[in-house]
């Protein structure tokens, strides 16, 4: 049996190797996340059958290697061995979806002479983090993948990373802030809360942080979670978290009452009103997207007064009209969130009953459109 690592995969896309990748999950398995680029056929209960006509249709290219994909790599399996027998390069993806859960590529972010940011987009997962380097030193905002993914990017930059940071106590997935800082060294920032239980460095409203030129200000923005934070980079980008996406802004609700849940729609609303007053031209650099991150090496980003002009919630002037629509758009809550959410205050990473990736499985949802 041939497999291929997520990371192999993951490198031949982003050096854009010719592959095809056929995912043959069950229609219903893949309405929310798949690879970018892949074909999909549902032949999933074909393939399990060893059914040879399950593949029959497929036209599939002989000059280049072909990878299979399904939930987590059994199936699919099936699906390369068969094909196999006819001499194409095929290959399972191991551990399948799940596995590819912590894939992820980069995009550079154009910004201002001296100051680099890198958009490392978690694309299994829609989660996005951000490094910013300067003058050899580096900061992390977000991290969400693997804290080797920041430390081996830092490298090949020449970077230290000095401050790691995240905009709030995460619900859709594992923060590795406190595992990054810990292996590399570096401060440890948090916005100013009682919720996590392992020593870090309190950012209030203003707080700012200096890695060679680049400036950035902590901006409090309650709403999404009471300590949610934005960060205003040499007053011309912001790193908004959960509190603002490219066409959206971040649920209120999670782990909370619906009445506290109520009083946070209202703090969100301020606190989009404090957003609005920085000039149009503010790069927004949210913390999530909801659909798969495509291998093209261009950032997600948006400017403030586009992101204000088409975001049909964003135009809402009543404050009771606001909250009322957010809080009868609340998506279904993300898997696990609750295990997520105990893990990120307790920092205990080494003792998780499941592996990661399942407990991570999953889109995010954080955000109401
Ligand atoms: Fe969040």
């Amino acid at each position: 049996m041939s497999t291929i690592s997520v990371e192999t995969l993951r490198r031949w896309l982003e050096e854009g190797r010719p592959v095809t990748v056929v995912d043959i999950r069950r229609t219903k398995d893949r309405t929310e996340w798949y690879i970018p680029g892949s074909l999909h056929v549902d032949i999933y209960d074909a393939v399990a059958n060893r059914d040879p006509s399950a593949l029959a249709a497929l036209n599939l290219p002989s000059d280049a290697p072909v990878v299979f994909v399904c939930n987590m790599g059994v199936t699919a399996a099936i699906a390369a061995e068969l094909v196999r027998q006819h001499g194409i390069e095929a290959y399972v993806l191991e551990g399948g979806m799940q596995a590819w859960s912590l894939a992820y590529n980069v995009a550079e972010v154009p910004f201002e002479e001296g100051v680099e940011i890198l958009q490392v987009r978690r694309t299994g997962k829609g989660c996005l983090s951000y490094m910013i380097g300067s003058d050899k030193g580096a900061a992390v905002i977000d991290a969400s993948v693997e804290a080797k993914v920041y430390q081996s990017l830092a490298q090949q930059r020449g970077w230290e990373i000095r401050a790691v940071i995240d905009t709030h106590v995460h619900a859709d997935h594992i923060s590795r802030a406190l595992t990054l800082a810990r292996q590399t060294g570096a401060t440890l920032y948090l916005p100013a809360q009682n919720r996590v239980h392992y020593p870090f460095t309190p950012l209030e409203d203003g707080d700012s942080i200096d890695i060679g030129r680049a400036h950035l200000i902590a901006y409090r923005t309650p709403g999404h979670t009471e300590e949610s934070t934005c960060y205003l980079l040499n007053d011309k980008a912001l790193f908004t978290g959960d509190t603002l996406f490219l066409d959206a802004v971040g649920r209120p609700d999670l782990h909370t009452d619906p009445e506290a849940a109520r009083r946070r729609a209202e703090l969100l609303y301020d606190s989009l009103l404090r957003l609005q007053s920085l000039p149009p031209s503010t790069l927004i650099l949210p913390g999530h997207t909801d659909s798969p991150t495509p291998f093209d090496g261009q950032p997600l980003v948006r400017t403030l007064g586009e992101i204000y002009r088409t975001t049909p919630l964003l135009k809402e002037s009543d404050k009771e009209v606001f909250v009322q629509t957010i809080l009868a758009r609340i998506p279904p809550t993300p898997p696990n969130y609750l295990e997520i959410i105990h893990i990120n205050e307790s920092g205990s990473l080494e003792t998780l009953a499941k592996p990661v990736t399942e407990l991570e499985a999953g889109a995010n949802r954080c955000a109401v459109h």
